[in-house]
């Protein structure tokens, strides 16, 4: 049985286009609980399980979701720009890795405050705004970013990268977790 990463993968590291749209879903999920608490409680007093919801959700931006923008500007765009078939995505690549940077600074702020909230068990308005701003932008940038990768960059990738070309795509996406395919 191929190694997957997450709980219900649909895909495998034999298709990595498709763990590529798995993390999307999964970058969705956990985006959508911080800003379900964030808006919910507004700084105020978690209960429980939502403070350990937080810190999961915080847990996967910090440690996994880097390793999906890795996937994609050091694997997948290199190969997609060195593909003569894929001269009309240029712009978009860059446009995506200037996505990537954006959604790096908020995440940062994300991290930071609700590390904080988790900490003092409180946040005060002002620092609470902040992460509710930041969560919001996140939001609307992560469903224009996803919904091109998904319906265009992938399918795109699908058409013009020989088998070869996915297959290493994969393998560094293995490499970059630990796993051994
Ligand atoms: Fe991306
Ligand atoms: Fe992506």
């Amino acid at each position: 049985m191929p190694v997957q990463i997450g709980q219900k993968p649909e895909s495998d590291f034999f298709n990595p286009l498709g763990l590529l749209s798995d993390c999307h879903r999964r970058i969705e999920r956990f985006l959508g609980v911080l800003v379900k608490i964030s808006e919910k409680r507004n700084g105020a007093e978690l209960p429980a399980v939502e403070q350990a919801a937080l810190e999961t959700a915080l847990t996967y931006f910090r440690n996994s979701a880097p390793k999906h923008t890795s996937d994609e500007e050091d694997s997948l765009f290199p190969r997609l720009r060195a593909s003569r078939e894929a001269a009309s995505a240029l712009e978009c690549l860059d446009k995506l890795e200037g996505d990537h940077q954006a959604a790096a600074k908020d995440h940062a702020t994300a991290d930071s405050l609700g590390t904080r909230w988790l900490a003092e068990g409180k946040l005060a308005a002002a620092p609470a705004r902040e992460l509710g701003q930041a969560l919001t932008r996140l939001s609307s940038l992560y469903a224009r970013h996803i919904a091109i990768e998904d319906a265009e960059l992938f399918p795109l990738a699908a058409k013009v990268l020989p088998e070869a070309d996915l297959a290493a795509v994969g393998r560094e996406m293995a490499d970059r977790r630990g796993i051994r395919k």
